[in-house]
């Protein structure tokens, strides 16, 4: 069980090594979003897993359809396109690898953290940010988990 941990460990070390000489990814939305005028939502209607589950979940179209019976002004034919596909087809920025545990709601229900100190502001947003505005490496979990007295043992974090 430890040695094939430790395997899997040295072969995300190495592709990490790759992944670290090469951009942040970026991304551009199937539809503008503005986080800005939406500021009386609040933010777990529309990310509903993130006091409760470990994946805070993007709202699909039909969420949006509650509110938007009609396009909403600006999106153009995105907004059709992506009602007769049924989906809107977000890219989701934040990752943490397979072999990482996280949980939303450990964080957010439990440690009581704002969703701020993990993502910057995103409730000013009049557009998606291109690429995640916080960028989480094992040093920065690390670093708030010394802070608050969390776990540092390696098998918390890693499956
Ligand atoms: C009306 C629905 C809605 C509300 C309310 C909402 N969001 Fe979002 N959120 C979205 C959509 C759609 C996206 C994907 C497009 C984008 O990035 O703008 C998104 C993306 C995000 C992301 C980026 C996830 C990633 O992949 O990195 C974060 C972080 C986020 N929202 C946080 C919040 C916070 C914090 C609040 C409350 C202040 C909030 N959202 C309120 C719909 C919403
Ligand atoms: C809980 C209700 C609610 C939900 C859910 C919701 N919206 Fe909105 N949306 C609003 C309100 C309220 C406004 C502000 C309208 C205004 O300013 O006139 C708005 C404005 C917008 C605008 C700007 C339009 C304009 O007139 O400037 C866009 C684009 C938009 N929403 C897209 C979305 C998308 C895409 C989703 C799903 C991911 C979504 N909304 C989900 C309530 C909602
Ligand atoms: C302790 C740090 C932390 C806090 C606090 C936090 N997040 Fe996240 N968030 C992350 C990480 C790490 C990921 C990537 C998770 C993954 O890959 O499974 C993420 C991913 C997301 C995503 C992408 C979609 C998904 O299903 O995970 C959204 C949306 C999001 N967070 C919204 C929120 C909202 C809203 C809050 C506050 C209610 C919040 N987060 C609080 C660290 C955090
Ligand atoms: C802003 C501070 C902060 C950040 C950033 C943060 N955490 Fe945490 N984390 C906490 C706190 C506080 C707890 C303790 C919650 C509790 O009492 O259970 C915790 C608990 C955990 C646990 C449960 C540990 C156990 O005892 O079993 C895991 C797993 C975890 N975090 C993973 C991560 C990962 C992976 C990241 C980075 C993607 C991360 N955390 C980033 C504050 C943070
Ligand atoms: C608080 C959570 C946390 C703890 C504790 C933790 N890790 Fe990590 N670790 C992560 C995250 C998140 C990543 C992914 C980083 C990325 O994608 O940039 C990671 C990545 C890694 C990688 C892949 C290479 C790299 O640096 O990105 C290795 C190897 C690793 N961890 C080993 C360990 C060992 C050994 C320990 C114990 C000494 C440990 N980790 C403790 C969160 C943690």
């Amino acid at each position: 069980m430890r040695s094939c941990l430790g395997a899997a460990l040295v072969t995300a070390a190495v592709a990490a090594a790759w992944v670290a000489v090469l951009p942040p990814p970026t991304a551009r939305q199937p539809i503008a979003f503005p986080h800005a005028k939406h500021q009386t939502v609040g933010c777990a209607v529309c990310h509903s897993g993130a006091a409760t589950a470990a994946r805070a979940g993007i709202p699909d179209v039909a969420t949006c359809a509650k509110c938007h019976a009609t396009p909403p002004a600006g999106t153009n034919g995105a907004w059709d396109a992506a009602v007769s596909r049924k989906t809107i087809g977000w890219v989701q920025l934040t990752h943490v690898p397979d072999h990482v545990l996280f949980s939303h709601r450990r964080h957010v229900t439990i440690a009581r953290l704002d969703c701020v100190s993990c993502h910057g502001e995103m409730r000013e947003r009049l557009t998606p940010p291109p690429s995640a505005q916080v960028r989480h490496t094992m040093a920065t979990c690390v670093s708030c988990h010394q802070h608050e007295g969390a776990a540092e043992d390696c098998l918390a974090c890693h499956r």
